[in-house]
């Protein structure tokens, strides 16, 4: 596993700012393009410009600062990086990105930034231990960060416990293990998308104007969120998104035959298809011909795949879509409720937005919750709506983290 080339690393304040340095020094060596940022508390304890003689770079430490915007300008510093590091990270820092304040430079490029973010916690053991730095800690995992440490051992203050920094070369190894690892690592997604074709005779169908285009680009993000996507397509003229396994169907009935072969290898099932409710009764073997002026045909209920999935015992976390025209949200959440589904990401049908469109817009609802995506490009949103469906997921199944070191001085 290869480390990041581009980190940022925040230090904010504690007596373990000084092991950041080292942390610098290991990831230059290493060959990483290192930006340091700073708290003003962490410029209490190591100066910038010993950061700035370790990284060769200018530091960062306000975020009002003329210069430092005219260079590399905050925005463009979160875009920049490919992690961002915060080591250490005190209880104050942690309390602060728990609830989204932006009220210094670091805190800033927390919220600012779209890349992977690890967290080395260094703090006193009871602050630690103390339910309100739990409560962030398991908001932050939660959201998809990663914890690296803390350790146990003996800490400055003093006492033994756990809340002391991991060690620089541990928390380059763990960063080494955990990169490229999103909020879905490891989670098995099953994914339908695009329409379902139903044969009337050999030339002819009932489809719809489903593209495909949004459950291709949820698949494209899911798989950048770390997951193993499984994409049961419709027909569509679609490439398949890097990484992805894509298996074509074609009717109602053979996506639900393929999806019912995943289930026991899905964790996570997000059904994007717009798959056709009703099939022709009988399918003829042999080309219709025209003869009375109007033709009758008698059309059967395919099976509601979400719903089957959904009512399965052991069940995958559920996602489902919902495309109205009207009632966007009374009919989302009788659908949420009515297919016990875990969360519902609904959209308005309309002339410049949803099928055919390439913008769209959402509102995702669960069982005590809502969020709207406003309009954006398809693939914005599938970034958006896939950050959404990490942070639901991990509510249930957080990772598991077991990288607490019990170092010895
Ligand atoms: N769905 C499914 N199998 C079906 C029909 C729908 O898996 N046979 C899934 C869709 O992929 C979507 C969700 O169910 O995630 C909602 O589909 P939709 O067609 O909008 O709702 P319906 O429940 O079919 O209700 P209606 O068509 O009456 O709006």
């Amino acid at each position: 596993m290869s480390l990041p080339q581009r980190i940022l690393l925040g230090v904010s304040g504690g007596i373990a700012a000084y092991k950041a340095c080292e942390l610098t020094r290991l990831l230059v060596k290493s060959g990483c393009e290192v930006r340091v940022a700073m708290t003003p508390a962490a410029t209490e304890f190591v100066t910038p410009l010993t950061f700035q003689a370790l990284s060769g770079r200018p530091v960062h430490t306000t975020l009002l600062d003329e210069s430092a915007e005219a260079g590399m300008g905050h925005i463009e510093l979160a875009r920049w990086a490919e992690a961002v590091l915060v080591a250490p990270a005190s209880a104050d820092f942690m309390a602060r990105l728990a609830h989204g304040l932006a009220d210094d430079l670091l805190a800033t490029l927390c919220l600012a930034t779209e890349t992977p973010l690890f967290l080395a916690p260094a703090m006193n053991r009871v602050m630690w231990a103390n339910p309100a730095t739990q409560a962030n800690r398991a908001l932050l995992e939660t959201r998809g960060m990663t914890l690296l440490g803390p350790a146990e051992g003996d800490q400055a203050c003093g006492e033994t416990g756990a809340g002391r920094m991991l060690e620089p070369a541990e928390i380059v190894a763990a960063l080494r293990e955990r990169h490229a690892a999103g909020p879905l690592a490891g989670v098995r997604l099953t994914l339908t998308a695009g329409p379902t074709r139903e044969p009337i005779d050999p030339v002819r169908v009932l489809s719809n104007r489903s593209s495909g285009r949004m459950g291709f680009a949820v698949a494209a993000a899911a798989r950048a969120a770390g997951a193993e996507v499984t994409l049961i397509a419709g027909p569509v003229a679609l490439p398949t998104p890097a990484g992805v396994n894509r298996i074509d169907v074609e009717t109602a009935a053979d996506m639900h035959r393929a999806v019912l072969e995943r289930l026991p290898a899905t964790d996570l099932f997000i059904a994007a298809a717009a798959v056709a409710d009703y099939r022709p009764a009988e399918t003829s073997a042999h080309k219709m011909k025209k003869s009375a002026d109007t033709l009758e045909l008698a059309l059967v209920r395919t099976p509601d795949i979400l719903a089957e999935v959904s009512a399965h015992d052991p069940r995958p976390f559920c996602v489902g879509f919902a495309a109205e025209t009207d009632d966007l949200l009374d009919n989302a959440r009788s659908k949420l409720a009515g297919k016990g589904l875990d969360m519902i990401a609904a959209n308005r049908v309309g002339p410049t937005l949803g099928i055919e469109q390439s913008d769209n817009a959402l509102e995702v609802l669960w069982h005590d919750g809502a969020r709207s995506l406003p309009r954006a490009p398809k693939e914005q949103l599938a970034r958006d709506l896939v950050a959404l469906i990490a942070e639901r997921y991990r509510t249930l199944h957080p990772i598991k983290e077991d990288t607490t070191l019990h170092a010895q001085d």
